[in-house]
């Protein structure tokens, strides 16, 4: 029998990746989402490449009733990778109660059922927002945590502890928190993407946007920074191998072979590339002239941070191994399809 891991979030840029690996790796997939900011279609784009159509249902992890009514209806589930939030740095600004809302309340339900339902381990999605700028780079997951500059960030930072003083509490479960650095990319099959709504806050969707058409120019946040060319620098790590890791991790949860109640892992490649620099292989890569102008930074911009990774590539087995070159054609090639579709 398949093991049963839940997917919150499933629709979504990650999450959506992370499921098509969790099926081709032999997992059975109970994915949710609300479909606040992600669509329904894209179940059919995981079905296209991975041959197996994930059971969805639409639920907002707020809904403590309704996800109690899931864990009795789809019974057996052994883990669950929970991407399901609110992540926009600026929107969380203006509504913080909205994010302290869905970030804190989703996770605490999450946790609150799992020993009902003998769910044996959690995957969290992390952010290396949680650092800050950094003292010492690259990164290692013992810095210390800076304090947050946005309430989104916050919501990071809280999440962490809440599952830190909840295992240690003595539950039965473990949980691993992943802190990503920059995912970018889209898959190779170019059916599943990043979607964003609206105007996108992202470097990746506002560079392909312009290249396309639907942006007039894109805004270089800085050119006075202490990095090598002025611009910010940050560690760009392709969507699949991202989401590759969290099969790992719930994989490891799973089969009890966490050395931890609680363990923590840096996901990025160990390499930082500014804004420039990104700018520069994106038009070297698909031949598109970007036009770009150098504007005043934007508040609350890190300077730069990349991660080291050791002790993922260690400890999961796990190394990012897509070349930035081939991440960003991935993103150019989803925005095509994108406005084949006739969906932007
Ligand atoms: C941001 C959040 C981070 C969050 C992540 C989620 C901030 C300060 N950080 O990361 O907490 O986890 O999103 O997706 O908001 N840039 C431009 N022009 C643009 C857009 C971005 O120059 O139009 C630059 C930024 O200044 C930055 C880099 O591109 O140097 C990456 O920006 P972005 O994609 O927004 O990611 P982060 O700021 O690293």
């Amino acid at each position: 029998m398949k093991t049963k891991i839940l997917v919150t979030g499933g629709t979504g840029f990650i999450g959506s990746h992370t499921v098509v690996e969790l099926q081709n790796a032999g997992f059975e997939v109970i994915a949710i989402d609300n479909l606040w900011n992600s669509n329904i279609e894209v179940l059919d784009g995981i079905e296209k490449i991975s041959g197996i159509r994930p059971i969805f249902e639409k639920l907002d992890c707020n809904d403590k009733a309704g996800l109690e009514a899931l864990f009795t209806k789809h019974s057996g589930i052994k883990g669950i990778i929970h991407f399901a939030a609110s992540k926009a740095v600026g929107e969380s600004v203006q509504n913080p109660l909205l994010y302290y809302r869905n970030n804190l309340v989703s996770l605490i339900n999450l946790l609150d059922l799992m020993p009902k339902f003998g769910v044996e381990g959690i995957v969290f999605s992390s952010s290396c927002t949680v650092y800050g700028q950094p003292d010492e780079l690259p990164v290692t997951e013992n810095a210390p945590i800076k304090v947050a500059m946005s309430p989104y960030g916050n919501t990071k930072q809280i999440c962490e502890e809440i599952i830190q003083d909840t295992v240690h509490s003595g539950v039965d479960y473990k949980s691993i928190i992943l802190r990503y650095f920059n995912p970018i990319g889209s898959h190779p099959s170019v059916e599943i993407g990043e979607l964003p709504n609206g105007v996108p806050q992202n470097l990746i969707p506002f560079v392909t946007q312009t290249a396309m058409g639907i942006r007039e120019k894109l805004s270089v946040y800085g050119d006075d920074y202490n990095t090598h060319d002025g611009s910010c620098i940050r560690d760009y790590i392709n969507v699949v191998d991202l989401a590759k890791a969290h099969v790992i991790a719930v994989n490891r949860l799973v089969e009890g072979k966490s050395k931890a109640n609680v363990e923590t892992f840096n996901l990025g490649t160990g390499v930082g590339l500014s804004v420039l620099d990104i700018i520069r292989t994106f038009e070297k890569v698909t031949g598109e002239k970007l036009n770009y102008q150098i504007v005043g930074r934007r508040e609350g911009d890190i300077e730069k941070v990349w991660a080291n990774p050791d002790y993922a590539n260690n400890e999961l087995g796990w190394t990012a191994k897509e070349t930035v070159e081939d991440t960003l054609l991935s993103a150019w090639k989803w925005q095509l399809k994108l406005r084949e579709k006739g969906i932007m």
